[in-house]
């Protein structure tokens, strides 16, 4: 039998999956790959620090030359992360006649044109199935399950981490600071937490589905974003009143030629199948004009579901059918066509609102006066008995409102407008509604 060698970079959380799979399950992945596949080397930062587990026959080594320079290693499968070191490694092993295989969605947000050039000019394949959805093998369902369709529209949680902690908040009543610590700790986070929380993971995800769904070259910065890092209990409670639950959503919707794309922490009714995905569980609704909805849902981040993605894109690569694709689908082309973004002001979505205001007459009126006057209509209001201020005067009451289909940059206006109100005490929250 055939064999193909392989080179892996990074032995943490998703490189010790793939090392299992490959060491432990190699008769499985020899008959459903035609070929023995060898994990020959694992190159690390740190030699000295303890792995929990030690891969037979695997030399791991902290100069990833070893790799690049070994004329048996076929594939590199780089799992580092970060951008700078691993775009080096994969442009090297690229140059040096490797197939890639990564899981670095942040790299092919930021390089992907770089990336893919590289590729094309050296005849190789750069697979990435486990770069978005974990587990879930939603790069493949676009490029050949729906290949049929024009993809209209996409609404996913890509998140793992966020995910878990607006689960643990909402379900266990656990705070958002011990969320975060729990979701490091089950290997869900970014080496920088931060750019899970804040919302940059989710739009690299959306940049690479982008890609794939729409053909658009979009860089991160393009992508309107918002996290979690801000999020009210207390929006996550009135939500769940109004019958929605608050989830992080990646959205891309084709609209008259041009696409919208954000990342908002969003309504989504409770209802909706986005609304019953828990924990580090990511989904993904694709609708396609032919296909109609779909929905693809599985465990997002973690080590095995991650390193299920990664050994897949190693079978792909080594069969040879990662090539096919990589050269039929041109990803990341300088040669496609440019799709225009929707300004972010354009875009025209449901919202919910609160405010802090005093509880005196008029006030609910005054911001209705304001809503109305952008053509903003108010489709239902919640407002609670207020609790004793100082002096036992009434304390300032919060006010939920819900609207009708707005138009952006009319609501920014109305908010703004509503903050300069002396009647209201804080800075308005707004928060989108996913349909
Ligand atoms: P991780 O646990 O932090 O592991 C990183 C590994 O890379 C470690 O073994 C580290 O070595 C090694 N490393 C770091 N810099 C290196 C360098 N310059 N040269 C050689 N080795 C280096 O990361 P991870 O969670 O496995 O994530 C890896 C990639 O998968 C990232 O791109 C991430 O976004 C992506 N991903 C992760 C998940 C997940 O659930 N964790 C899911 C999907 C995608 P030491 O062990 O010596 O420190
Ligand atoms: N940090 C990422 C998440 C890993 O939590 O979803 C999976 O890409």
């Amino acid at each position: 039998m055939e064999q193909v060698s392989v080179g892996m970079v990074g032995l943490g959380t998703v490189g010790a999956g793939v090392a299992r799979i490959l060491t432990q399950h190699a008769d499985r992945i020899a008959r459903r790959s035609g070929r023995r596949i060898e994990l020959k080397w694992a190159v690390v930062r740190d030699l000295k620090k303890r792995r929990d587990a030690d891969f037979e026959g695997v030399r791991v080594v902290d100069d990833v030359r070893r790799v690049i320079d070994d004329p048996e290693v076929q594939i590199v499968v780089e799992l580092i992360g970060g951008v700078d070191a691993a775009r080096r490694i994969v442009l090297d092993a690229l140059a040096a006649g490797k197939h890639v295989v990564t899981a670095n969605k942040a790299l092919l947000a930021e390089h992907g044109p770089e990336v893919f050039a590289a590729a094309r000019a050296a005849d190789r394949a750069v697979a990435f199935e486990a770069s978005v959805g974990g587990g879930i093998p939603i790069l493949g369902a676009i490029n050949v399950g729906l290949a049929a369709n024009q993809i209209q529209s996409l609404a996913a949680i890509l998140n793992g981490t966020c995910n878990y902690i607006l689960t643990q908040m909402t379900q266990e009543g656990i705070a958002y600071a011990d969320a975060l610590a729990g979701a490091q700790s089950l290997g869900y986070a970014e080496a920088d937490p931060t750019l899970d929380v804040n919302g940059t993971d989710t739009a690299h995800k959306l940049a690479v589905l982008a890609q794939l769904a729409f053909g658009a070259s979009v860089k991160t910065t393009d992508i309107p974003r918002e996290g979690i890092d801000r999020l009210e209990i207390a929006d996550l409670k009135y939500a769940r009143e109004l019958g929605y639950t608050i989830k992080l959503l990646a959205h891309a919707r084709l609209a008259d030629g041009a696409l919208e794309l954000r990342v908002a922490p969003s309504l989504v009714r409770n209802d909706a199948p986005l609304a019953q995905v828990h924990g580090p569980y990511n989904a993904i609704r694709v609708v396609g004009d032919a296909v109609g909805d779909t929905f693809f849902h599985g465990r997002g981040a973690g080590m095995m579901p991650t390193a299920s993605a990664v050994v897949a894109d190693v079978i792909d690569v080594a069969t040879g059918r990662a090539l096919l694709t990589s050269r039929t689908l041109d990803f990341w082309s300088a040669t496609a066509p440019a799709v225009p973004l929707l300004p972010a002001s354009q875009s025209r979505r449901r919202n919910y609102l609160r405010f802090l205001i005093a509880d005196r007459p008029g006030v609910i009126a005054a911001i209705a006066q304001v809503l109305g006057d952008r053509g903003i209509s108010i489709a239902s209001v919640i407002q609670h008995e207020p609790s004793d201020g100082e002096g036992g005067e009434p304390g300032p009451v919060p006010l939920v409102i819900m609207t009708h289909l707005a138009v952006e940059e009319d609501l920014r206006e109305a908010i703004r407008a509503i903050d300069r109100l002396d009647v209201v005490r804080a800075p308005s929250v707004r928060l989108g509604v996913e349909e």
